[in-house]
């Protein structure tokens, strides 16, 4: 097997599924774990439109004997309890690269949980990888070779965007940005359609309105393809809807007075902290 998720969530199947999507794995190379009926359904029904599907097991054992590549998908909070059975298992299975999608926990904490043969990177996907639009950041350990963070690279950029960074103390602040960001976004899109509602609209329509408009804006946001001129930073992008006196320029006024930069800055703040709290130890 090329790779092999251990805890099979939310985010791991959101990956596993973007990196069969974009080519970089196929099914039948993928091994996964998780202990519930409930979590295998889940997984292997994201596969089902396939000729193969993944291969399960209840044993995280089995997924490092048998897999070239792990993905660490737990919950942070499972992770000191599991180590050690996890480092047993990679002692015995030999080296494996060890990629941690884990929010909060360093690369410290892991390298001291599973053992010299574990060269860990530790990265902090999104949930858009599902549909190919993912922001993914990654680091490495000392021990993860170039090859390594290559191959990191290549599978958790196949769902969207993928950036190595050297700093690793970056990484909570990119936990709480691009980790959590979607979430924000799926508020910011309830928020206006409920406004739109609110102004007489009927629900349905409105929240169609609202998604489209996120769609539109994020496209006009994002950079041509080589060679055409780089998107313009989103203020500009907003200056260009605010005609003077106009309806736009009502709204944004509302915006900044009520402080709508401070608030996305608190969110931001508050989902760092968490971060922050998650890697300390209990
Ligand atoms: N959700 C996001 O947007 C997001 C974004 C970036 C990073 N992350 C990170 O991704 C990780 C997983 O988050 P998630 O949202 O995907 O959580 P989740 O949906 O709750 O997934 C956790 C998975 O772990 C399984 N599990 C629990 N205990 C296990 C064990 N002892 N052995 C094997 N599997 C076990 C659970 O299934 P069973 O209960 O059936 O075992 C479940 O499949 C976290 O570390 C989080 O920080 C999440």
């Amino acid at each position: 097997m090329k790779i092999g998720f251990i805890g099979a969530g939310k985010m791991a199947l959101a990956l596993a599924r973007g990196m069969v999507g974009a080519q970089v794995v196929a099914p039948q190379e993928i091994i996964a774990s998780a202990r519930s009926a409930a979590s295998q359904a889940r997984f292997l029904a994201a596969f089902s439109s396939f000729p193969a599907h993944p291969a399960w097991t209840t044993s995280n054992t089995e997924v490092i004997a048998r897999a070239e590549t792990i993905v660490l998908g737990l919950k942070p909070q499972m992770l000191p309890e599991e180590a050690p059975r996890l480092a047993e298992a990679i002692n015995a299975a030999g080296p494996r690269l060890i990629i941690s999608i884990a929010a909060g926990t360093s690369l410290d904490s892991l390298r001291k949980w599973l053992g010299p043969n574990a060269r860990v990177v530790r990265s902090m996907p999104n949930t858009p990888v599902l549909v190919g639009q993912g922001a993914t950041a990654y680091v490495g350990a000392p021990e993860a070779t170039e090859t390594d963070l290559e191959l990191a690279g290549r599978y958790l950029g196949a769902g969207g965007k993928a950036w190595r960074v050297e700093r690793e103390e970056w990484m909570n602040a990119i936990t709480a940005l691009s980790g959590s960001g979607p979430a924000y976004v799926f508020y910011f899109a309830e928020a206006l359609a409920e406004a739109g509602v609110q102004q007489g609209l009927p629900r349905p329509f409105a929240l169609e309105l609202a998604v489209q408009t996120l769609l539109g804006a994020a496209a006009m946001m994002q950079p041509g393809p080589p060679g055409s001129a780089p998107a313009l930073p989103p203020l500009e992008l907003a200056n260009q809807v605010k005609s003077p006196n106009g309806t736009t320029v009502a709204g944004c006024t509302v915006l900044e007075e009520q402080g709508f930069f401070r608030l996305i800055q608190s969110a931001v703040a508050a989902a760092r902290r968490r971060a922050d709290e998650l890697g300390r130890p209990a």
